[in-house]
């Protein structure tokens, strides 16, 4: 395909954008009546009366409007054998530490979709809160097929190899340490860039995705809003076969289209795909003593209801220099009433000596118990604190949820689940002496 990459800069700005010279209109044209002969066609991504400053909504100029394809009927995969579903309820939640070796990469033609394997999630699409997790393995572009998400928004994290997302909303090609955000509803397809792609996804059911407020660090730092990038308007005018998949309520359903869906030739508006490179996050952190919370390391965050209080969280460990003192510097032992669903892109991850690999996952729910390994905690009491520790080579990352995060039957009885992995712990020795202070 040939689509031209290029980018709007800045996280949620009133983008405006025309593919055809003309075909945005402008002035004091009514944003409904558009010209080309295309139809005008507003998708909303939050209530219609939500504060203006959380509202976001997108008017497309579009060759014809989403609503022309045939009935929907239950999808089935011709390749997938892992449901990628919102059904968190089909096994008992254990309250184990888990951890799971990477996802196979697939052996038979497998587009994104089709691989999709959902590991865990919590809350539901009907209620708006929470968030499914899945990890995706595929080898296959997907051609004459869209797919959009009723159900939430999808936050990509790729592992392993490029992807380009095709979307109604335009082109974002991705590699790994980026990330990609699309809009729940936005149409799109996946096209690989290499050979085979896996990754991660949070499919957030509750509030879009924002910038977190900084407080006393001030105007700037973490991820910084003029490191978005939104792509301009892109269409591709095909009259042929479509398959548009949908997931609504859970499910995954199929309708045929006779043209392609990704057909919007100029738009308007702050509800759009954007990407980001972990790579460019401003890590902030100690220079006295000890470290803060991990949540020092957010990158996005939906908010609940509650103030202060996320629905999800997505932090990342990217590379960073540890100076601070007298101190043991890894992550210490702790229980949160927040969950933790960890990946791993790239390198080693500082808090465990071995067994969390690129691509692995591990989760640690709501109280239990979990912390550096005891090969990590050996090394670390003993460290000269009195000199800075560059971390390199690595890029971890977690969605932290409110709610207790449920694996699904099929991550529980996965080969890639490691049977041992709370046995890391169990060498941390006694080393209280009542005479030694
Ligand atoms: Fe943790």
């Amino acid at each position: 395909m040939n689509a031209t990459l290029n980018y709007q800069t800045g996280f949620g700005n009133e983008f405006a954008t025309e593919a055809l010279p003309g075909a945005l209109p402008q002035g004091r044209n009514s944003p409904q009546r558009a010209p080309y002969g295309l139809y005008a066609e507003q998708l909303n991504a939050t209530a219609f009366t939500a504060p203006r400053a959380d509202n976001r909504r997108t008017w497309m100029y579009r060759i014809r409007p989403a609503a022309t394809h045939k009935r929907f009927a239950p999808y089935k995969s011709a390749t997938a054998t892992h449901p990628f579903t919102s059904d968190f309820a089909s096994a008992v939640t254990p309250p184990n530490q888990l951890r799971w070796n990477p996802l196979p990469l697939p052996t038979t033609p497998t587009d994104f979709v089709d691989g999709i394997v959902t590991y865990a999630g919590n809350g539901d699409p009907h209620s708006q809160t929470g968030a499914g997790i899945h990890l995706y393995a595929c080898n296959q572009s997907m051609t004459q097929r869209a797919f959009y998400n009723a159900d939430g928004e999808l936050l990509i994290v790729p592992q392993l190899g490029r992807l380009r997302f095709c979307t109604e909303l335009g082109v974002i090609d991705v590699e790994p340490q980026e990330i990609v955000v699309i809009p729940r509803g936005v149409r799109f397809r996946v096209e690989l860039i290499d050979a085979t792609a896996r990754g991660y996804i949070c499919e957030n059911f509750g509030a879009n995705f924002r910038l977190p407020d900084l407080g006393p660090i001030g105007s700037n730092g973490l991820a910084n809003s003029r490191d978005f990038l939104t792509p301009t308007a892109w269409y591709e005018d095909r009259d042929q076969p479509f398959e548009l998949i949908a997931k609504f309520m859970g499910n995954l359903w199929s309708a045929e289209m006779d043209h392609s869906p990704l057909d919007v030739v100029a738009w308007h508006g702050n509800c759009a795909p954007y990407k980001y490179d972990l790579r460019k996050h401003n890590t902030i952190g100690s220079i006295s003593y000890d470290h803060p919370d991990p949540s020092i390391f957010l990158v996005l965050h939906s908010a609940s209801d509650s103030p202060g209080v996320s629905n999800i969280d997505f932090v990342i460990f990217p590379p960073r220099i540890l100076v601070a003192q007298d101190t043991f510097r890894p992550p210490w032992f702790h229980r949160n009433v927040a969950s933790e669903f960890m990946g791993l892109v790239h390198g080693a991850y500082d808090a465990k000596a071995d067994g969390f690999s690129p691509g692995g996952a591990s989760l640690h729910n709501c109280m239990t118990g979990h912390g550096p390994d005891a090969e990590t905690f050996a090394k670390a009491s003993s460290a000269d604190t009195t000199k800075p520790h560059h971390i390199t080579d690595t890029m971890a990352f977690m969605f932290e949820t409110r709610t207790v995060i449920r694996p699904t039957r099929s991550a529980l009885e996965s080969t890639q689940l490691q049977a041992n992995y709370s046995d890391c712990w169990l060498g941390l020795k006694k080393n209280f002496n009542a005479d030694k202070p």
